[in-house]
């Protein structure tokens, strides 16, 4: 793994010599930051050596380098989701990759279906804590000790800090968000009734098919992460209405002005050291 690693980063260097501090996967809902960044330099995926090849046609999707908040950041347009088929190890290797070119922060956001009675459509919510429903887990198999443990502590996967920074500025915008538990299933079903009563048992706030992988990869190399998700759609019981991908995604874009304001102030607002 290490050795396909450098090789990627080698590749990546002889294009372009940045030292991005933060990284950000654009997941649905922060799609319009792309706007905000002066970018510097674009890779698409599809030339990176080791990176998963995309299986939507026309999204190959790519690594955009550029300062965001007068910082550098690398942003990741287009993510890898377990029901295309990738296994774990593949679907996070590009966020084994943004930490080898020296990010400080992993930013993540995703678009996912609430099932804690109080959300409504539309909900920002800072994640604090995670399920992983999706059976598997991108450390299983034979650990590199020179990437991070065998056995990673989760006890504070979502950092605090980074969270406290959030939620100053979001009040300052006047911004209403929610702070919950995110439980990840495979998909690419949506929930029955009864799985979404299910999850809202096992103590999860909102339920996706994505980040639960990039976090857990991005806590065994040490490496602080941030998530927030946006809230499509709701599986509480009386609340429940049929619901399509681009419902998903037409309620993400109501939301996202929002959530680019916010996480732009608050990587202007951070200190040189993140
Ligand atoms: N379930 C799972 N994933 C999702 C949902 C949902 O209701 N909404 C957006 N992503």
């Amino acid at each position: 793994m290490l050795e396909k690693i450098k090789e990627t980063i080698d590749y990546i260097h002889g294009l372009i010599d940045y030292k991005p501090r933060i990284g950000i996967v654009l997941g649905t809902g922060l799609g319009g930051l792309v706007k905000e960044i002066n970018v510097e330099g674009t890779i698409p995926y599809k030339d990176i050596p080791n990176f998963p090849l995309s299986t939507v046609k026309g999204h190959e999707g790519q690594l955009i380098f550029g300062k965001l908040g007068g910082k550098k950041v690398v942003a990741m347009q287009g993510r890898f989701h377990y029901y295309e088929g990738y296994t774990m190890q593949e679907l996070t290797f590009p966020i084994r990759v943004l930490k080898m070119l020296g990010i400080e922060l992993l930013i993540l956001s995703n678009a996912a279906g609430g099932v804690n009675q109080e959300y409504e459509i539309g909900d920002l919510m800072v994640i604090k804590d995670h399920i992983n429903l999706m059976g598997d887990n991108p450390l299983i198999g034979r650990n590199d000790t020179g990437l991070g443990p065998r056995f990673p502590d989760m006890s504070e996967a979502y950092d605090k800090k980074i969270i406290r920074q959030f939620t100053k500025i979001a009040r300052v915008h006047n911004i209403h968000f929610q702070v919950g538990v995110y439980a990840a299933v495979t998909g690419p079903t949506f929930e029955t009734p009864a799985e979404y009563r299910y999850i809202r048992t096992l103590g999860a706030d909102a339920v996706g098919m994505s980040t639960v992988p990039e976090a857990i990869v991005a806590r065994h190399m040490s490496l602080p992460v941030f998530a927030v998700s946006v809230i499509s759609d709701l599986g509480v019981e009386g609340k429940i209405v049929e619901i399509s991908h681009d419902d998903v995604i037409d309620a993400a874009s109501m939301v996202e002005p929002k959530m680019t304001l916010v996480i732009k102030e608050m990587i202007q607002n951070m200190s040189p050291k993140v």
